[in-house]
């Protein structure tokens, strides 16, 4: 049987057993840690798993996801938790509807390689007014190699595709029969959707390949295996709003 994509990754902290995503993980609950007293958003919530981080622990917390079903999975988890809104809204219905309104953290996780690259500018200019000065902002996705920087699907990762197409397959949402539609980024591409408004405070790759499953991957990048061998499947930034 095929290993699951988390068990062939790994965070390289201790002996390998904990989380792949750790780095990215320890690095919101510090932030939502340092900003208890104050508000988060998790843009795109998904399921909820960086709100469940959030929830009961800072005093306000708003969760942004615009699909029903995950907005109402995610209502649920967190439903008698005080301080926490979950609404079922894009980041432009919120900004429209709350037009003042900052936070003293801002979460995008994993969210923008799934969207139109025309989506991402505006989504991360978002981001930006949702920010207040001062503040942070977390935004984590995919990585590769500049070299091997592509458009792909979840489920047939090694095909190639233009951005034309990624980008018409990424608009048809209810149509996507190979899976999400994957946009690979490397870290110059990423940080070059960074607003001007934001200074980049940090730089992290994380989730490694373990070794044993180095060649695999190697294959997927279209890569040597020993080029990947420090190479994080994922990145973050951590944003101050100027
Ligand atoms: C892959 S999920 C990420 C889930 C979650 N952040 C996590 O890390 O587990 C991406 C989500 O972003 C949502 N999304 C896309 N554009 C958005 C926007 N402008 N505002 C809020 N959510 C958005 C999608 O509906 C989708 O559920």
């Amino acid at each position: 049987m095929m290993p699951t994509l988390s068990a062939m990754l790994t965070s390289r902290m201790g002996d390998g057993t904990g989380k792949h995503e750790a780095a990215y993980l320890n690095t919101i609950e510090l932030l939502i840690n340092a900003f208890r007293a104050g508000s988060m958003i998790d843009i795109g919530c998904g399921m909820g798993r960086i709100t469940q981080l959030g929830a009961g622990k800072i005093v306000e917390l708003v969760a942004l996801e615009p699909d029903a079903a995950r907005c109402n999975w995610t209502r649920e988890l967190v439903l008698d938790i005080p301080g926490v809104s979950v609404l079922e809204l894009a980041t432009s219905d919120f900004i429209a509807q709350n037009p003042d309104k900052t936070f003293d953290l801002s979460v995008l996780g994993m969210v923008l390689q799934h969207m139109p690259t025309n989506y991402c500018p505006g989504l991360m200019e978002d981001v930006a007014t949702l920010t207040r000065p001062g503040g942070l902002a977390i935004i984590s996705t995919t990585h590769a190699l500049e070299k091997a920087k592509c458009f792909t699907y979840q489920d047939v990762s090694d095909a190639r595709v233009s951005e034309e197409e990624f980008n018409a397959y990424a608009s048809k949402t209810d149509a996507q029969d190979k899976g999400l539609p994957v946009h690979r980024f490397s870290r110059t591409e990423l940080e070059a959707l960074v607003p001007d408004s934001f200074e980049i405070a940090q730089w992290t790759q994380y989730s490694y390949f373990r070794p044993e499953f180095l060649q695999r991957f190697a294959n997927v990048h279209q890569v040597e295996p020993e080029e990947i061998a420090n190479v994080g499947n994922s990145q973050f930034l951590v944003l101050r709003k100027k």
